[in-house]
Protein backbone atom coordinates (compact mmCIF):
# COMPACT_ATOMS: atom_id res chain seq x y z
CA UNK A 1 0.00 0.00 0.00
CA UNK A 2 1.20 3.40 -1.09
CA UNK A 3 0.70 5.73 2.05
CA UNK A 4 2.34 9.34 3.03
CA UNK A 5 3.32 10.52 6.80
CA UNK A 6 -0.63 11.86 6.61
CA UNK A 7 -2.29 8.63 6.61
CA UNK A 8 -3.35 9.50 2.85
CA UNK A 9 -3.66 6.09 0.75
CA UNK A 10 -2.85 6.61 -3.42
CA UNK A 11 -5.31 4.40 -4.87
CA UNK A 12 -5.37 6.49 -8.29
CA UNK A 13 -2.93 7.66 -10.77
CA UNK A 14 -2.72 10.18 -13.04
CA UNK A 15 -0.20 9.62 -16.45
CA UNK A 16 0.08 12.50 -18.90
CA UNK A 17 0.54 10.54 -22.24
CA UNK A 18 1.57 14.23 -23.89
CA UNK A 19 1.87 17.63 -23.63
CA UNK A 20 0.06 18.30 -27.11
CA UNK A 21 -2.97 19.66 -27.74
CA UNK A 22 -5.10 20.75 -30.66
CA UNK A 23 -7.05 23.65 -28.00
CA UNK A 24 -5.53 26.35 -26.60
CA UNK A 25 -8.10 26.88 -23.79
CA UNK A 26 -6.36 30.17 -22.64
CA UNK A 27 -6.75 28.96 -18.55
CA UNK A 28 -4.84 25.63 -18.81
CA UNK A 29 -2.52 24.69 -15.84
CA UNK A 30 -1.17 21.86 -18.33
CA UNK A 31 -0.87 19.88 -15.58
CA UNK A 32 1.47 21.65 -13.69
CA UNK A 33 4.08 21.11 -16.12
CA UNK A 34 6.73 23.86 -16.81
CA UNK A 35 9.26 22.55 -19.59
CA UNK A 36 8.68 19.48 -20.03
CA UNK A 37 11.60 17.08 -22.30
CA UNK A 38 10.90 14.29 -24.03
CA UNK A 39 7.51 12.26 -24.29
CA UNK A 40 7.17 9.56 -22.16
CA UNK A 41 7.19 5.99 -24.41
CA UNK A 42 4.72 3.61 -24.39
CA UNK A 43 6.49 0.83 -22.60
CA UNK A 44 7.69 3.32 -20.49
CA UNK A 45 4.39 4.21 -19.84
CA UNK A 46 3.29 0.50 -19.25
CA UNK A 47 6.13 -0.15 -16.76
CA UNK A 48 5.07 2.76 -14.85
CA UNK A 49 1.91 1.75 -14.79
CA UNK A 50 2.47 -2.15 -13.71
CA UNK A 51 4.65 -0.73 -11.01
CA UNK A 52 2.10 1.58 -9.31
CA UNK A 53 -0.66 -1.23 -9.82
CA UNK A 54 1.61 -3.71 -7.91
CA UNK A 55 1.99 -1.11 -5.66
CA UNK A 56 -1.73 -1.25 -4.42
CA UNK A 57 -2.83 1.79 -6.75
CA UNK A 58 -6.85 0.64 -8.13
CA UNK A 59 -7.17 3.76 -10.67
CA UNK A 60 -5.55 4.98 -13.73
CA UNK A 61 -6.52 8.44 -15.33
CA UNK A 62 -4.69 8.66 -18.82
CA UNK A 63 -4.69 12.32 -19.39
CA UNK A 64 -2.20 15.03 -21.32
CA UNK A 65 -2.59 17.49 -23.03
CA UNK A 66 -5.21 15.77 -25.54
CA UNK A 67 -4.15 11.95 -25.01
CA UNK A 68 -6.22 10.88 -28.65
CA UNK A 69 -3.17 13.17 -30.15
CA UNK A 70 -0.65 10.18 -29.66
CA UNK A 71 -0.52 7.67 -32.55
CA UNK A 72 -0.27 4.62 -30.11
CA UNK A 73 -3.29 5.45 -28.27
CA UNK A 74 -4.95 2.56 -28.79
CA UNK A 75 -1.85 -0.19 -28.26
CA UNK A 76 -1.47 1.89 -24.58
CA UNK A 77 -4.58 1.07 -23.41
CA UNK A 78 -4.49 -2.29 -24.66
CA UNK A 79 -1.51 -3.05 -23.04
CA UNK A 80 -2.30 -1.46 -20.02
CA UNK A 81 -2.45 -3.73 -16.51
CA UNK A 82 -5.79 -4.62 -15.39
CA UNK A 83 -7.01 -1.57 -12.75
CA UNK A 84 -10.64 -1.23 -11.59
CA UNK A 85 -11.03 1.19 -13.42
CA UNK A 86 -9.45 2.70 -16.32
CA UNK A 87 -10.81 6.36 -17.44
CA UNK A 88 -9.50 9.45 -20.08
CA UNK A 89 -9.14 13.29 -19.57
CA UNK A 90 -10.04 14.52 -22.98
CA UNK A 91 -10.81 17.29 -24.38
CA UNK A 92 -13.77 15.33 -27.30
CA UNK A 93 -12.77 16.92 -30.23
CA UNK A 94 -11.12 13.48 -31.57
CA UNK A 95 -13.66 11.00 -29.37
CA UNK A 96 -16.29 10.69 -32.07
CA UNK A 97 -13.87 8.49 -34.04
CA UNK A 98 -12.05 6.90 -31.30
CA UNK A 99 -15.04 6.12 -28.62
CA UNK A 100 -15.88 2.43 -30.44
CA UNK A 101 -12.02 1.37 -30.58
CA UNK A 102 -11.31 2.84 -26.57
CA UNK A 103 -14.03 0.79 -25.25
CA UNK A 104 -12.75 -2.43 -27.31
CA UNK A 105 -9.30 -1.69 -25.70
CA UNK A 106 -10.70 -1.67 -22.33
CA UNK A 107 -11.22 1.63 -21.74
CA UNK A 108 -14.13 1.88 -18.68
CA UNK A 109 -15.12 5.67 -19.70
CA UNK A 110 -14.25 9.12 -20.44
CA UNK A 111 -13.76 13.00 -18.78
CA UNK A 112 -15.01 15.30 -21.22
CA UNK A 113 -14.08 18.91 -20.93
CA UNK A 114 -16.55 20.77 -22.47
CA UNK A 115 -17.19 24.18 -20.46
CA UNK A 116 -20.20 25.77 -22.97
CA UNK A 117 -22.93 24.36 -25.45
CA UNK A 118 -22.37 28.37 -26.51
CA UNK A 119 -20.56 27.52 -30.17
CA UNK A 120 -18.50 31.18 -30.49
CA UNK A 121 -17.94 31.15 -26.78
CA UNK A 122 -16.49 27.17 -27.16
CA UNK A 123 -14.34 29.17 -30.10
CA UNK A 124 -13.19 31.95 -28.42
CA UNK A 125 -12.12 29.95 -24.46
CA UNK A 126 -10.38 27.25 -27.27
CA UNK A 127 -9.21 29.60 -29.50
CA UNK A 128 -9.58 26.71 -32.45
CA UNK A 129 -12.08 23.88 -31.21
CA UNK A 130 -15.19 23.08 -32.36
CA UNK A 131 -18.29 22.34 -29.43
CA UNK A 132 -20.29 20.12 -32.14
CA UNK A 133 -17.13 17.87 -32.23
CA UNK A 134 -17.87 17.55 -28.79
CA UNK A 135 -21.15 17.45 -28.59
CA UNK A 136 -20.89 13.94 -30.91
CA UNK A 137 -18.02 12.79 -29.41
CA UNK A 138 -19.86 12.68 -25.99
CA UNK A 139 -23.11 11.13 -27.72
CA UNK A 140 -20.99 8.47 -29.02
CA UNK A 141 -19.00 7.55 -25.75
CA UNK A 142 -22.95 6.81 -24.09
CA UNK A 143 -23.77 5.19 -27.04
CA UNK A 144 -20.32 2.59 -26.85
CA UNK A 145 -20.37 2.39 -23.11
CA UNK A 146 -17.56 4.73 -22.01
CA UNK A 147 -20.21 5.24 -18.98
CA UNK A 148 -20.25 7.38 -16.92
CA UNK A 149 -19.23 10.10 -18.60
CA UNK A 150 -18.11 13.23 -16.68
CA UNK A 151 -18.44 16.69 -18.61
CA UNK A 152 -15.98 18.85 -16.86
CA UNK A 153 -17.62 22.21 -16.73
CA UNK A 154 -14.70 24.81 -15.65
CA UNK A 155 -16.30 27.97 -14.50
CA UNK A 156 -15.20 31.33 -15.13
CA UNK A 157 -16.55 35.01 -14.09
CA UNK A 158 -18.40 37.01 -17.02
CA UNK A 159 -17.85 33.48 -19.01
CA UNK A 160 -20.02 30.73 -18.50
CA UNK A 161 -21.31 31.13 -14.25
CA UNK A 162 -24.94 31.10 -16.00
CA UNK A 163 -24.64 28.08 -18.04
CA UNK A 164 -24.45 25.74 -15.09
CA UNK A 165 -27.98 24.23 -15.56
CA UNK A 166 -28.28 24.13 -19.04
CA UNK A 167 -24.82 21.90 -19.39
CA UNK A 168 -26.58 19.84 -16.77
CA UNK A 169 -29.66 19.81 -18.43
CA UNK A 170 -27.56 18.51 -21.68
CA UNK A 171 -25.82 15.99 -19.47
CA UNK A 172 -28.89 14.79 -18.00
CA UNK A 173 -30.04 14.55 -21.53
CA UNK A 174 -28.12 10.84 -22.12
CA UNK A 175 -29.71 9.48 -18.68
CA UNK A 176 -32.83 7.56 -18.31
CA UNK A 177 -33.10 4.95 -15.63
CA UNK A 178 -29.26 4.29 -16.12
CA UNK A 179 -26.72 7.19 -15.17
CA UNK A 180 -24.76 7.79 -18.16
CA UNK A 181 -23.37 11.44 -17.91
CA UNK A 182 -22.67 13.37 -15.09
CA UNK A 183 -21.62 16.90 -14.44
CA UNK A 184 -18.88 18.11 -12.84
CA UNK A 185 -18.72 21.64 -11.97
CA UNK A 186 -14.70 22.51 -11.67
CA UNK A 187 -13.79 26.18 -9.90
CA UNK A 188 -11.47 27.87 -11.90
CA UNK A 189 -7.36 27.23 -9.89
CA UNK A 190 -6.46 31.07 -11.06
CA UNK A 191 -2.81 30.87 -12.41
CA UNK A 192 -1.03 34.62 -12.20
CA UNK A 193 -3.15 36.90 -14.80
CA UNK A 194 -6.22 34.57 -14.79
CA UNK A 195 -7.40 35.72 -10.88
CA UNK A 196 -10.56 37.95 -12.76
CA UNK A 197 -11.89 34.67 -14.23
CA UNK A 198 -12.49 32.98 -10.71
CA UNK A 199 -15.98 32.35 -9.53
CA UNK A 200 -16.85 31.08 -6.14
CA UNK A 201 -19.07 28.22 -7.05
CA UNK A 202 -19.90 27.91 -3.43
CA UNK A 203 -23.31 29.32 -4.04
CA UNK A 204 -24.09 27.03 -7.34
CA UNK A 205 -23.19 23.78 -5.45
CA UNK A 206 -25.92 25.05 -2.41
CA UNK A 207 -28.60 25.55 -4.62
CA UNK A 208 -28.26 21.61 -6.29
CA UNK A 209 -27.54 20.40 -2.24
CA UNK A 210 -31.18 22.28 -1.69
CA UNK A 211 -33.14 19.98 -4.55
CA UNK A 212 -31.06 17.02 -4.25
CA UNK A 213 -32.70 14.14 -3.13
CA UNK A 214 -30.08 11.63 -2.77
CA UNK A 215 -26.12 12.41 -2.08
CA UNK A 216 -23.16 10.13 -2.38
CA UNK A 217 -19.91 11.15 -0.86
CA UNK A 218 -16.76 10.06 -2.63
CA UNK A 219 -13.29 9.30 -1.26
CA UNK A 220 -11.59 11.28 -3.51
CA UNK A 221 -11.36 14.39 -2.15
CA UNK A 222 -14.52 14.11 0.10
CA UNK A 223 -16.14 15.64 -3.00
CA UNK A 224 -19.72 15.20 -2.41
CA UNK A 225 -22.40 14.34 -6.07
CA UNK A 226 -25.79 15.33 -5.62
CA UNK A 227 -28.44 13.46 -7.68
CA UNK A 228 -31.23 16.14 -8.38
CA UNK A 229 -34.34 16.13 -10.73
CA UNK A 230 -32.14 18.10 -12.75
CA UNK A 231 -29.50 15.25 -13.25
CA UNK A 232 -26.39 14.18 -10.95
CA UNK A 233 -23.84 16.97 -10.36
CA UNK A 234 -20.67 17.28 -8.42
CA UNK A 235 -18.45 20.26 -7.42
CA UNK A 236 -14.93 20.32 -7.54
CA UNK A 237 -13.16 23.28 -5.14
CA UNK A 238 -9.46 22.69 -5.36
CA UNK A 239 -8.58 26.15 -3.71
CA UNK A 240 -7.89 27.17 0.09
CA UNK A 241 -9.44 23.42 0.49
CA UNK A 242 -7.81 21.88 3.45
CA UNK A 243 -10.31 18.46 2.89
CA UNK A 244 -9.67 18.70 -0.48
CA UNK A 245 -5.93 18.26 -0.29
CA UNK A 246 -6.74 15.97 3.32
CA UNK A 247 -8.23 13.64 0.96
CA UNK A 248 -6.04 13.65 -1.89
CA UNK A 249 -5.70 9.82 -3.21
CA UNK A 250 -3.53 10.50 -6.25
CA UNK A 251 0.26 10.58 -8.11
CA UNK A 252 0.78 12.51 -11.08
CA UNK A 253 2.91 11.17 -13.72
CA UNK A 254 4.45 13.58 -16.09
CA UNK A 255 4.52 13.96 -20.32
CA UNK A 256 8.24 13.49 -19.44
CA UNK A 257 7.91 10.31 -17.37
CA UNK A 258 8.63 12.34 -13.32
CA UNK A 259 6.91 11.55 -10.19
CA UNK A 260 4.56 14.21 -9.75
CA UNK A 261 2.82 14.65 -6.48
CA UNK A 262 0.87 17.77 -6.50
CA UNK A 263 -0.42 19.72 -8.92
CA UNK A 264 0.22 22.77 -7.40
CA UNK A 265 3.83 22.19 -6.28
CA UNK A 266 6.46 22.69 -8.66
CA UNK A 267 8.48 20.32 -7.89
CA UNK A 268 8.83 16.30 -9.90
CA UNK A 269 11.03 13.32 -9.04
CA UNK A 270 13.00 11.78 -11.76
CA UNK A 271 12.42 8.17 -12.32
CA UNK A 272 14.92 8.24 -15.27
CA UNK A 273 17.13 4.73 -15.78
CA UNK A 274 14.64 3.04 -12.96
CA UNK A 275 13.24 -0.39 -13.05
CA UNK A 276 11.69 -2.99 -11.41
CA UNK A 277 12.36 -2.92 -7.59
CA UNK A 278 14.35 0.40 -7.64
CA UNK A 279 11.33 1.83 -9.75
CA UNK A 280 9.01 0.68 -6.98
CA UNK A 281 10.97 1.78 -4.34
CA UNK A 282 11.34 5.51 -5.94
CA UNK A 283 7.65 5.24 -6.23
CA UNK A 284 7.19 4.45 -2.25
CA UNK A 285 9.71 7.01 -1.01
CA UNK A 286 8.16 9.96 -3.33
CA UNK A 287 4.40 8.79 -1.81
CA UNK A 288 5.38 9.02 1.67
CA UNK A 289 6.90 12.68 1.16
CA UNK A 290 4.05 13.76 -0.15
CA UNK A 291 2.58 16.58 2.07
CA UNK A 292 -0.74 18.58 1.33
CA UNK A 293 -0.91 21.61 -0.20
CA UNK A 294 -3.58 23.51 1.75
CA UNK A 295 -3.08 22.42 5.23
CA UNK A 296 -5.49 22.97 8.36
N1 LIG B 1 -8.29 25.44 -13.15
C1 LIG B 1 -9.05 24.34 -12.93
N2 LIG B 1 -9.10 23.30 -13.77
C2 LIG B 1 -8.36 23.37 -14.87
N3 LIG B 1 -8.21 22.49 -15.88
C3 LIG B 1 -7.33 23.00 -16.75
N4 LIG B 1 -6.90 24.21 -16.35
C4 LIG B 1 -7.53 24.47 -15.18
C5 LIG B 1 -7.51 25.54 -14.26
N5 LIG B 1 -6.75 26.64 -14.44
C6 LIG B 1 -8.91 21.21 -15.91
C7 LIG B 1 -10.30 21.33 -16.48
C8 LIG B 1 -10.23 20.65 -17.80
C9 LIG B 1 -9.16 19.62 -17.52
C10 LIG B 1 -8.49 19.11 -18.74
O1 LIG B 1 -8.22 20.30 -16.72
O2 LIG B 1 -11.17 20.58 -15.68
O3 LIG B 1 -11.44 20.06 -18.13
Amino acid sequence: MLKDEYGRVVTNLRIAVTNRCNLQCFYCHKEGEKNPGEEISADRIIEIARAFRELGVRKLKITGGEPLLRKDILDIIQNLPDFEEISMTTNGILLEKYADELKECGLSRVNVSLDTLNAEKYRWITKVGDVEKVIRGIEKSCEVGLTPVKVNMLVMKGVNENEVEELLSFTNSFNDNHIRAILQVIELVPFPGFEKYFFDISAIEEEYAKISTQRRIRAMHRRIQYFTPKGVIEFVKPMDNTAFCMHCNRMRVTSDGKLKPCLLRDYAVTIDGKHGEELKKAIIETVRKREPYFKG
